[in-house]
């Protein structure tokens, strides 16, 4: 299969589960464009994969939860990763961060961080405040490096996301609009360059 034409598989979500979340509203929004683009891009909602804050003793009684397993099932399943978080005081969420630390955690002898590897993301995030939550873009660029994940170096942090957001789920913004697309067909060709590995 050449790479060229390959069908990506990127795995969407928000690292928020609040119903009218702007980052789902965002996450949605992107799959669709990476859908028009030819790759499979596969939407999951959090609030679907429920985990309780992680905690050592936990794991070594009753191991992973249920939808850690079922989230590295789908981890191990897709190439690429999409993902748009807001920010909490200048920082990613605790879902994100207990996320992705529960899905670390090596099972049966599995290493969890080996379904990182060889992965590749691209970052969004939005808020109504004035700076996008571009100050936890940073953080979260670090924390899946950390996993072992290559970010692209795009981002995109869409500012006063309450006015952001068009009847359709579009951004009204042409130039945010413009940028969504750039980030979405780098992560389209790069997911696709990194599957012939
Ligand atoms: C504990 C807490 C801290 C927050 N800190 C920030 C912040 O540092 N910067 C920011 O832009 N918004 C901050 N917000 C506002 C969020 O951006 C806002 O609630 C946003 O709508 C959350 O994303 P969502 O719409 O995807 O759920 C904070 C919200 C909460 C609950």
């Amino acid at each position: 299969m050449s790479y060229q034409t390959n069908t990506a598989r990127i795995l969407v979500f928000a690292g928020s589960t609040r119903e009218a979340s702007f980052n789902k509203r965002l996450a949605r929004l992107a799959a669709r464009r990476l859908e028009a683009l030819g790759s499979q891009a596969t939407f999951i909602d959090l609030q679907d994969y429920p985990m309780p804050l992680y905690e050592g003793d936990l794991e070594t009684e009753h191991g992973l939860p249920e939808n850690a397993l079922a989230l590295r099932k789908l981890l191990a399943g897709h190439r690429g990763l999409l993902i748009a978080s807001p920010e909490y005081n200048g920082f990613i969420t605790p879902l994100m961060k207990n996320t992705i630390d529960w899905i670390s955690r090596p099972h049966q002898g599995e290493s969890g961080l080996k379904l990182f590897a060889g992965r590749v993301a691209a970052l969004l995030s939005a808020s109504p405040g004035g700076l996008g939550g571009m100050r936890s873009l940073a953080l979260m660029r670090q924390l899946l490096n950390n996993v072992g994940v290559t970010v692209l170096p795009d981002q995109l942090a869409v500012a006063k996301a309450g006015d952001a957001f068009d009847d359709n789920g579009g951004l009204c913004d042409e130039g945010h609009q413009k940028k969504l697309d750039a980030i979405c067909q780098r992560l389209v060709k790069t997911t696709r360059l990194f599957d012939r590995e």
